[in-house]
C-alpha cells in the first residue's frame, strides 16, 4: 500500500474544507465509519451463523425485511442516537422519520440522516455485495425545536454529504461532501478504513449498461429504444450488460468502468422502484461529483422537490455520455405515454 490516510484523519483534515463547519459533520461521518465497521462484522459472519432469511416482517413498501436489514437499521439508528449527534433519522425500514432530541432534549442539533441501512438485502443469503446508502442534510426549521417532515423533504441539491459502504469482495466506505468522491478500503485486520480510491470519477463514456432486462415489456418505449440502441454492431457498441441487482455494487463498479445503472418506470411500477430519499439523491450526488449524471428520465434527480418520505422515483444514472443519450430516447415520447 502507498497511501497511508486513514478515513479518521481525512475527515479531520478535510473539515475546513466545508464551509459551515464546526466539526459536528465531521462527528457524524466518524459515527457512520463505526456503524459501517460493526454492520460489515454482522454481514461477513451470515454464512457462518443462522442469521438468513425473513424476521417475518413486511416493511411500509411491501416488502419482506431480512434479519440483516433489520440489524443494520439498528445498528445506524443506535451508533446516531448514542453519539448526541443528529436531530433526525428517516430511514427505508422506519415507517416515519425519527425526532431525536438529543442527551438533553434540546434539539440543538443542525443535521439529519437519511439512509438505506442495507440495500440489495435479498443477495445476502446467496453472497452478493450488499451496501449502506446514507444522506446528510442541515435541517431546515429552527435550533431549538423537533425536526419536522419539511427537514426531510429537502430537494437532493440541498445535501451536504453522501454515500455508500459496500461490503463486498473488500468493504469501502464512498462519500462526498460536494468536493469529489473519495473510496476508502477496510483493512479488516485493524478495523482501519484507508484511502485507496482519491477522487474517484465517472468515465465520460461507458461500454456497460445495468438494468433489469427481465422486465423489458414493461419498460418504456424510450427504454426500450436505448437498449436496442445498447445492443447496435456500431461505434463501440454493442455494450455489455452487467447486473447484479445491487445498486450499489452496480453503481460503484459502474463509476470505475464506466457505465449507466437504470431503474426505469414500468408498467408493474408506474414510478420505478428505487426510493428518492434513500437511494436516489444520494446516488444522484455522488454521480454528479464523480462528474457522472443523475436522470429520471427526463430531469436532473437532485432537483426533483420530494413530496413524501417514501417517495419512488425512475433513475437513469451514470456515465454523463451514456445518461444524456438514455435521455434522448426518452424525450422522443411524453412522460405519460402509455406503456
Ligand atoms: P433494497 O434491498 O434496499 O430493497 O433495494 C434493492 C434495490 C436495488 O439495490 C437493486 O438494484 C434493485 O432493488 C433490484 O430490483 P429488481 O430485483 O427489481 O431488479
Ligand atoms: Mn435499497
Ligand atoms: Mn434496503
Amino acid at each position: 500500500m502507498t497511501n497511508h490516510i486513514t478515513l479518521g484523519e481525512y475527515i479531520i483534515e478535510n473539515q475546513n474544507d466545508f464551509q459551515y463547519s464546526s466539526g459536528e459533520l465531521s462527528s457524524l461521518l466518524s459515527s457512520i465509519k463505526l456503524a459501517a465497521k460493526v454492520v460489515n462484522h454482522e454481514v461477513n459472519k451470515a454464512g457462518l451463523v443462522d442469521i438468513l432469511g425473513n424476521a417475518g416482517n413486511t416493511n411500509i413498501q411491501g416488502e419482506d425485511q431480512q434479519k440483516l436489514d433489520i440489524y443494520a437499521n439498528n445498528v445506524f439508528m443506535k451508533t446516531l442516537i448514542d453519539r448526541d449527534i443528529v436531530c433526525g433519522v428517516a430511514s427505508e425500514e422506519e415507517d416515519d422519520f425519527v425526532i431525536i432530541g438529543g442527551k438533553k432534549q434540546t434539539h440543538d442539533h443542525k443535521y439529519i440522516v437519511l439512509m438505506d441501512p442495507l440495500d440489495g438485502s435479498s443477495n445476502i443469503d446467496v453472497n452478493v455485495s450488499v451496501g449502506t446508502i446514507f444522506s446528510i442534510y442541515r435541517r431546515i426549521s429552527p435550533l431549538g425545536t423537533p425536526v419536522t417532515q419539511e427537514d426531510f423533504l429537502q430537494a437532493g441539491n440541498m445535501q451536504v454529504a453522501a454515500g455508500y459502504v459496500v461490503y463486498g469482495t473488500s468493504t469501502m466506505l464512498v462519500y462526498t461532501t460536494g468536493n469529489g468522491v473519495n473510496g476508502f478500503t477496510l483493512n479488516p485486520a485493524l478495523g482501519v478504513f484507508y484511502l485507496s480510491h482519491p477522487n474517484m470519477k465517472f468515465p465520460k463514456d461507458g461500454k456497460i449498461y445495468s438494468i433489469n432486462e427481465g422486465y423489458y415489456i414493461h419498460f418504456p418505449q424510450g427504454v426500450k429504444d436505448y437498449l436496442k440502441y445498447c445492443q447496435e454492431e456500431e461505434d463501440n457498441r454493442p455494450y455489455t450488460s452487467r447486473y447484479i441487482g445491487s445498486l450499489v455494487s452496480d453503481f460503484h463498479r459502474n463509476m470505475i468502468k464506466g457505465g449507466i445503472y437504470m431503474y426505469p418506470t414500468s408498467s408493474k411500477a408506474p414510478q420505478g422502484k428505487l426510493r428518492l430519499l434513500y437511494e436516489c439523491n444520494p446516488i444522484a450526488f455522488l454521480a454528479e461529483q464523480a462528474d457522472g449524471w443523475a436522470s429520471d428520465g427526463y430531469k436532473r434527480i437532485l432537483e426533483i422537490k420530494p413530496t413524501e418520505l417514501h417517495q419512488r422515483v425512475p433513475i437513469f444514472v451514470g456515465s454523463k455520455n451514456m445518461v444524456e443519450k438514455a435521455e434522448e430516447f426518452m424525450a422522443n415520447y411524453p412522460k405519460d405515454a402509455k406503456y
